[in-house]
């Protein structure tokens, strides 16, 4: 699609709201930008999230999914009126039923940030009742070549990829179409990977045309794509990509190091590492932001959902030899790796647990928390059994802007106030943003 209308389109009636159906093309007037990569178009009273569009646009649109009664999705297949600030994606798998790793590929990266934090802005009016205007920071290292970490697919044929977007059909990655966002190295180790033999043994074929048809073979079909073996892909900060092919029979996946707050990282290959190279490194400073003002020494603080302890590493520098460190992390494998990592640190402690169920055993006085929860968020009780603690300070850190918001309002219900916010572009071309989240009593 390219950002001066694309083809021509015949006049036709416009279909009503019930007409709308996977296929079915119409111009609509595209609205704000929604969570999820999508923007929000109307047609006759009915909602459609409309991906590869921009706010303010006039757009053909090709309907993809119809849900009786409830929200369509679909696709700009040709914008009759562009945004100032579309561009013409680099990517050879970025457009209508293509790759689903970017969402944004199509904005100026400045626009991008912009409907990030429009994002971000709208979930916290509306799932926390705040409203503060949210301005995404660019990382340092350019918008691509940016990715260390993928979770890829193998498909029947041997080809490797990311899925197409909503669809389990693998976007096949190779150096003369590479995936963009990934590091270089990722891309060139994609050539040369070897499918383990157990993960040839494991992996599904399709069933045969002659023994499935009609919608039984369909189903088929896509009961195997949906199963189709993993490989993630690793990129260490010494350049080196390691494989790992999770699945049963796969042997322990090995570890590589990284770099980050000033120390180095041991961490599994198929473990938690923020996937943008200079990601784990800004969020340790943003973290760190967030504790000043606040004396820490000598004091007890927690890292919660703590990984391998990257702002572990950050508090027991901001409690010095005399405080310590509760790092929680349910991760066994993680957590061994945390408290080897962070062994130079007399204070530190490393309980692998669950947060919900460990959080009454805890020593009642802590002076900060820090938390960096999965996309879920940690949920309400969480949030008030931490703020029932009154530590002087909590620092959420979020990959999701609808769970920090949720969480958001579970600490203000908790007697706590938002006295600051970064959000950080750590996922360039994509919807997904990272925040930071400073919280103090609302006394204070
Ligand atoms: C987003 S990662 C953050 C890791 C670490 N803070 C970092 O930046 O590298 C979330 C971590 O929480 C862990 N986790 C998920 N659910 C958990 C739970 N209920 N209790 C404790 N840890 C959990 C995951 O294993 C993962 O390591």
């Amino acid at each position: 699609m390219n950002s001066h209308g694309g083809r021509e389109h015949p006049p036709a009636a416009a279909p009503t709201a019930d007409e709308l159906a996977p296929g079915v093309e119409i111009e609509l007037d595209i609205g704000p930008v929604a969570h999820g990569g999508h923007c929000v178009a109307r047609h006759d009273g009915r909602v459609i999230f409309v991906r590869l569009a921009l706010p303010g646009e006039r757009a053909l649109v090709r309907i993809t999914e119809a849900r009786p009664g409830s929200f369509c999705r679909g696709e700009a297949i040709a914008v009759r009126s562009a945004d100032p600030r579309r561009v013409d994606a680099p990517c050879s798998h970025f457009g209508p039923g293509g790759c689903g790793g970017c969402d944004f590929q199509h904005a100026a990266p400045a626009l991008q940030r912009e409907l990030k934090g429009a994002v971000v802005a709208e979930q916290l009016r509306r799932l926390a009742g705040l409203d503060i205007p949210v301005e995404v920071e660019a990382l340092p290292g350019g918008e691509f070549g940016w990715r260390s970490r993928v979770r890829w697919a193998l498909d029947p044929d041997g080809r490797i990829g990311p899925r197409a977007v909503r669809s389990h059909r693998v976007v096949p990655i190779s150096e003369r179409q590479p995936c963009l966002i990934a590091t270089p190295e990722i891309t060139a180790a994609v050539d040369v990977l070897d499918v383990p033999p157990w993960v040839r043994r494991a992996a599904p074929r399709p069933p045969r045309a002659s023994r499935a048809k009609g919608p039984e073979r369909r189903g088929g079909r896509r009961a195997a794509a949906s199963a189709l073996p993993e490989v993630l892909l690793a990129r260490a900060a010494d350049g080196a990509v390691t494989p790992t092919w999770p699945g049963r029979g796969a042997p322990e996946s090995p570890v590589l190091t990284e770099h980050a707050a000033g120390q180095d990282f041991v961490v599994a290959a198929d473990g938690f590492w923020q996937p943008h190279r200079a990601a784990a490194d800004v969020l340790a400073d943003a973290v760190a932001e967030a504790l000043t003002g606040i004396d820490l020494a000598g004091r007890v603080v927690w890292d919660l959902y703590g990984g391998v302890g990257l702002f572990t590493a950050v508090l027991a520098d901001a409690v010095g030899p005399d405080g310590a460190v509760v790092c929680v992390e349910s991760d066994e494998r993680a957590a061994a790796l945390a408290a080897d990592n962070l062994a130079g640190h007399p204070g530190v402690g490393v309980r692998a647990a669950d947060v919900r169920t460990v959080l009454p055993e805890l020593d009642p006085d802590v002076a900060a928390v820090v938390l960096d929860p999965p996309r879920s968020g940690a949920g309400p009780g969480v949030c008030a059994d931490i703020a029932a603690r009154r530590p002087d300070v909590i620092v959420y850190v979020a990959c999701d802007p609808a769970a920090l918001a949720r969480d958001t309002a579970a600490l203000l219900a908790g007697g706590y106030r938002l006295a600051g916010l970064r959000a950080f572009d750590t996922f360039p071309q994509t919807h997904h943003v990272e925040c930071v989240a400073r919280f103090v009593p609302a006394s204070s």
